[in-house]
């Protein structure tokens, strides 16, 4: 029997922020989100979230998740103090406690999965989890039979050994500081062992609180295991180590997808969200930034300079220094420099969206091409429309929005103002600087502008 909790009642004074830490988010998911997901292979059987500070806020960010049991600690005196929540709801409980700091969002699934299992073969009464730091400022220290080592050198997998205490960094003495070995805030308890002990937590210590790293000490056997990838254990305490986050799982996006066929010319200028997917053969130029879902097909070239967003590509499109936000574009299609695509644009295959081209919620048929200075906004364009440069969709009058339908094969000429609602015919021609308010038939001519008068002498 598996039981896992969560601690996240705490403030997060270091990060001066009113949103709860375990609520601030890392590449488009919350830290305790992230938290939980780490665990979720290892199907428990009781789930338990300990919440305190804006509790409510925390379990309304969290209620679809279901299964989950909220444990209110108020106030909030301490990592030991808030297991302590546990006595209750675990009343009986005769399996292990997996307990997760809610502010270490970096653990792998196979990290946790190890722990568990080298707990239970060891018939240890906890195993933490622990890692080599070379800056282990602010974390506690764990002191073990191999902790003298400053330096475990070639780190060729996880190494484990029993530890007698853990010492938290502010109450550790000068030599106890130069201890590496770090705690991680992740423990595997027995758990009708830790509960004997969680009623003789102290707060004699420098913060005055019930610290859980003291129960270790009460606890034997205690045994750690050591992380070979350090990055996997940081803990979030402030902005900084937040962006530090942020950048491990950066690096760890683009990795995957490069080993997966995609090219990257200057990786760490990009960024990617864990819902992007990429088609082999994808070209990423440099600052090109991937949010919210993706898919970008194959052979795709993206950048210089864009930001693609819940976005559909087909294959070989081509974007540069562009913004796709809630879009599909077909194969083939080129884009930019400098068009912004939103909400309900869709491109048919081979379209061509030039500078200045800004195009919402419009389906465009196959090979379209509005190359300058455009606006199309609820539109609908018939396969090879040829938009002219300024061509605008006057699509608002005040108060409602009206659309535009332009046939295949129609062009619009330059400066051109289509008055929606209106509708053109297949294989229109618009004259240059034309303003139409009517609807034009298939295959006609059609001006909207005063006749050019010369009044010679006059200059
Ligand atoms: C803790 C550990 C430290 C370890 C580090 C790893 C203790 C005493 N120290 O320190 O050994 O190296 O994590 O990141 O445990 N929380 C509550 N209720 C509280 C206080 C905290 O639920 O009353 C939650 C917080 O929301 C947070 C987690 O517990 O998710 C850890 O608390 P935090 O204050 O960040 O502890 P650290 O100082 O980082
Ligand atoms: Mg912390």
């Amino acid at each position: 029997m598996l039981a896992v909790a969560v601690l996240a009642a705490g403030k997060g004074t270091r990060m001066k922020s009113d949103l709860p830490k375990v609520l601030q988010p890392l590449a488009g998911s919350t830290l305790v989100e992230r938290v939980l997901a780490s665990c979720e292979h290892l199907h428990p059987e009781r789930r338990l979230l300990i919440v305190g500070h804006q509790a409510e806020r925390v379990e309304s960010t969290l209620a679809g998740h279901g299964g989950l049991e909220f444990v209110l600690q108020q106030p909030q005196n301490g990592t030991g103090h808030a297991v302590q929540q546990l006595l209750k709801p675990l009343q009986g409980f005769e399996g292990q406690l997996l307990v997760l700091n809610g502010d270490v969002p970096l653990l792998r699934p196979e990290t946790l999965e190890q722990l568990l299992e080298q707990h239970r073969a060891s018939g240890a009464a906890v195993t933490l989890l622990s890692a080599r730091l070379a800056d282990p400022t602010g974390y506690g220290r764990v002191v073990a039979d191999d902790s003298g080592a400053q330096d475990s050198g070639a780190q060729g997998g996880a190494q484990s050994g029993t530890v007698s205490a853990i010492i938290e960094h502010r109450d550790c003495t000068e030599a106890q500081r130069r201890n590496t070995l770090t705690n991680a805030g992740i423990y595997c308890f027995d758990w009708p062992k830790l509960a004997a002990v969680l009623p003789l937590l102290a707060t004699d210590n420098d913060q005055g609180e019930l610290y859980l790293t003291d129960t270790v000490a009460m606890l034997s056997p205690a045994m750690h295991l050591e992380v070979a990838d350090a990055d996997e254990i940081n803990g979030i305490n402030d902005r900084l180590q937040l962006a530090q986050c942020e950048a491990v799982l950066q690096q760890r996006l683009r990795r995957h997808w490069m080993a997966e066929g995609v090219t990257f010319s200057d990786p760490a200028s990009c960024t990617l969200s864990e819902g992007t997917r990429f088609e082999r053969d994808v070209v990423v130029e440099p600052q090109c930034h991937f949010r919210g879902d993706n898919v970008i097909g194959t052979g795709c070239r993206i950048g210089p300079g864009s930001l693609i967003e819940n976005s559909r590509l087909g294959s070989g499109v081509e974007v540069l220094f562009s913004v796709l936000r809630d879009v599909a574009v077909e194969q083939g299609c080129v884009i930019g420099p400098y068009a912004q695509l939103r909400a309900g644009a869709h491109l048919g295959a081979g379209s061509r969206i030039g500078n200045f081209v800004e195009v919402k919620n419009s389906q465009l048929g196959e090979g379209v091409k509005a190359n300058h200075l455009s606006y199309l906004g609820d539109a609908d364009l018939g396969a090879g429309v040829n938009v002219g440069a300024g061509t605008v969709t006057a699509n608002y009058d005040g108060v409602r929005k009206h659309r535009t339908a332009i046939g295949a094969g129609s062009k619009t000429g330059a400066n051109s103002t289509l008055v929606a609602p209106i509708q053109l015919g297949e294989r229109v021609t618009v004259a240059a600087g034309s303003t139409l308010t009517d609807d034009v038939p298939a295959g006609a001519l059609a001006f909207g502008r005063a006749r050019q008068v010369v009044k010679e002498g006059r200059g």
